[in-house]
Parts: C-alpha cells; sequence; structure tokens
C-alpha cells in the first residue's frame, strides 16, 4: 500500500478487556470508511442475550461456541472490516488462522494496571467479577500471550495514548502488512 491503494484487508484488533479494541476500532472504521464489527455484539445479536447472559445460562463453553462462528463469519465477509475481537477470541486456533489470512492483526496492550482503570465498575464482563479485575488481568496476560502473539502482525502499546493515536498506528500497521 505503498503507492496509496487502501487495503482490502480486515483490520482485525485483538486484545486484553480494556484494551480499547471497541473504542480504537469505531474510530479507525471512520477514518478509513469501512464498516465497524464487534465479536462480542455478533454474539450477543445471535444469542439474543447479553454476553454476561450467555455466561450464566449457557455456560463459557457456548459462549466460545458462538465467538467461534462469529469469527468465522467476520472473517469470511468479502467487504473489508474493522473488527474488534472479545479479548478471548483469538485463544481458538481456527479463529486465529481465519483472522491472520483474511486481515492484518493488531494486538493492543497495556499493563494489567491501567486495562482494569479502563473497565472499572463495569459489571458486564463476567470473567472479571469474582476476583480483582487486575489480579484476573495480570493471569490472563500471562496465560493468553502466546495466543496474541501468534495471531499479531504489530504490538500497538495504548498505555498513555489517546484513542486518536493509538488509531493512527493502527491504521500505520494495516498499510505497513498491506504493502509486503
Ligand atoms: C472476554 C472478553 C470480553 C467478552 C467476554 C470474554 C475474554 O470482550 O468477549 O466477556 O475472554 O477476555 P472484551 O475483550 O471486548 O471485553
Amino acid at each position: 500500500m505503498a503507492d496509496g491503494t487502501p487495503s482490502t484487508r480486515h483490520l482485525v484488533l485483538v486484545g486484553l478487556m480494556g484494551a480499547g479494541k471497541t473504542t480504537v476500532g469505531q474510530r479507525c472504521a471512520d477514518l478509513l470508511d469501512r464498516p465497524f464489527v464487534d465479536t462480542d455484539e455478533l454474539v450477543e445479536a445471535t444469542a439474543h442475550l447479553s454476553v454476561a447472559a450467555i455466561f450464566d445460562e449457557l455456560g463459557e463453553a457456548a459462549f466460545r461456541e458462538l465467538e467461534r462462528q462469529a469469527v468465522a463469519d467476520v472473517a469470511a465477509s468479502p467487504a473489508p472490516l474493522v473488527i474488534a475481537c472479545g479479548g478471548g477470541a483469538v485463544l481458538d486456533p481456527e479463529s486465529r488462522r481465519a483472522l491472520r489470512s483474511n486481515g492484518v492483526v493488531v494486538w493492543l496492550q497495556a499493563p494489567a494496571s491501567v486495562l482494569s482503570e479502563r473497565v472499572a465498575g463495569d459489571g458486564a464482563r463476567p470473567l472479571l467479577r469474582d476476583a480483582a479485575p487486575v489480579t484476573t488481568l495480570e493471569r490472563l496476560a500471562l496465560t493468553r500471550a502466546p495466543a496474541y502473539e501468534a495471531a499479531a502482525h504489530a504490538v500497538v502499546d495504548t498505555a498513555g495514548r489517546s484513542v486518536d493515536d493509538v488509531a493512527r498506528l493502527a491504521l500505520d500497521a494495516l498499510a505497513a502488512e498491506s504493502s509486503r
């Protein structure tokens, strides 16, 4: 894309809860003039339940199956999208493969303490209910790092950066990777 030709690949944002995938994704979609999709929203629309209610009523395994299907559907879209993935979406190897082969995957990072501040007071995330969010986020950062690493074409550190700055860095990654 060095010649300025728009990328035809999806821009895919991954990372832990609180990384800013939805906010940054919406900004990137505006800047690229592309549709924005959030896999959590797709799952909720399919199940006619909130993410929290799916965990409570159907269990996490059922949520992961719905998430796998949502990822497969969006990755297969012929129109280039901006896709914000739920934090656990790339734990599934087939989802990672579909996202990487159809998109440029950008891992939004921040220390657990920063993520925890961003999600403070948000009761919508079932994985953060039972312990101090910072403790859970530290654990997830360790256990999930290999999956994010395997999924990502690029990493953007979001700590101390504005939404505009992070969006610009994500778009730079899309352009750089699309020109390879
Ligand atoms: C989850 C992250 C959430 C949502 C669900 C599980 C996870 O999405 O998919 O609560 O496993 O990290 P966000 O990362 O958008 O909060």
